[in-house]
């Protein structure tokens, strides 16, 4: 969908990043640009499905992550979109009065921590700029002939972006700007809960909280959502210093209460890709081979979590006195 606020520097160790050349940027809604991308000798870009991000990173050093809502079968640009964030520290400010066709920025990614799975139905609900992720899944349904629903919600009409784009859908898509129509009608829209059908939503906190009170009801795993802020977690479930040991280096590191793993390996000497730092972009995933990660993560689901077979260093730590990564 978003950029993710509040924005994060570019890790030290940093993503693999190419360059990539602006040669569009097109005010789209208020508050919404949207940028188009392509390699600077026009050549191909990485392949990307559905639900994919890259990361940008400016020339002022900060990076952000940006859902690709352009046509995955055009492999020689991205389309992302930008909402000017109220209390921008520096990153969508940047995109908004700075960037300009011509100028190139880094390009980690695409990465994908919100595929869409197939289904015989989809229903999608998007708030504001959380609709940039949906706009490529409802092409791909369109393309797989699934039967599918958008819910778009927005603080008025005038700030949400796309809607051209999306009035060749007729009425498979409700539009609800908030000062006409008040808050979304979450339960109107899911209807009876049903097997087959998956739910996908991308939007503020408070609406992804909101959905996953209305999908109670729905079998597991029906609901997926994307969060670029992270969620809301509480307090560690330990308060003492870990070992994480390193099988391919052969190193044990203890992370001591006041650092993250992340920051406790780099110390060490022990490089881990990264970049939001947050647990919301998926760059820092690491396998676990042994021990009990205390997830802290805005990416895995239930299941996955106690599955316990992979973590987010950047935020997620121990439960047990000993981790074993493959590192
Ligand atoms: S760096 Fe983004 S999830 Fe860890």
């Amino acid at each position: 969908m978003l950029t993710a606020e509040p924005f994060q520097q570019t890790g030290r160790t940093g993503v693999d990043r190419t360059v990539v050349r602006v040669t569009e940027k097109v005010r789209v809604a208020d508050g919404v640009v949207t940028l188009t991308l392509t390699a600077p000798d026009g050549g191909r870009l990485p392949d990307w499905a559905p639900g994919a991000h890259v990361d940008l990173t400016l020339d002022n050093g900060l990076t952000r992550q940006y859902s690709l809502c352009g046509d995955r079968w055009d492999a020689h640009t991205y389309r992302v979109g930008v909402l000017l964030e109220p209390a921008s520290r520096g990153g969508s400010r940047h995109v908004h009065e700075l960037l300009e066709p011509g100028h190139t920025v880094g390009l980690g990614g695409p990465r994908n921590n919100f595929p869409l799975v197939p289904a015989e139905s989809y229903l999608f609900v998007a708030g504001g700029i959380g609709i940039t992720p949906i706009l490529p899944m409802i092409a791909q349904a369109e393309l797989l002939g699934a039967d599918w629903r958008l819910l778009y919600g927005g603080r008025q009409r005038s700030s949400m972006a796309f809607l051209d784009e999306l009035a060749v859908h007729g009425d498979r898509v409700q539009v609800r700007p908030q000062d006409e129509h008040g808050l979304l009608d979450l339960a109107g829209f899911l209807g009876t809960p049903r097997p087959g059908t998956r739910i996908y939503s991308c939007g503020p906190g408070p609406l992804l909280a909101a959905m996953e009170a209305a999908c109670a009801g729905w079998p597991a795993r029906t609901l997926h959502t994307e969060r670029f802020v992270a969620a809301e977690q509480g307090a560690p479930v330990r308060t003492t210093a870990f070992d994480v040991e390193l099988t391919r280096s052969g190193r044990t590191v203890t992370v001591t209460p006041d650092v993250s793993v992340l920051e406790a390996l780099g110390t060490a000497g022990v490089e881990v890709l990264s970049s939001c730092r947050q647990g919301t972009c998926g760059t820092c995933e690491t396998t676990v081979l042994a021990g009990v990660p205390d997830h802290r993560d805005s990416l895995l689901d239930d299941a996955e979590r106690a599955a316990g077979d992979c973590m987010y260093p950047c935020v997620s730590r121990s439960c047990s006195d000993r981790l074993v990564l493959d590192l």
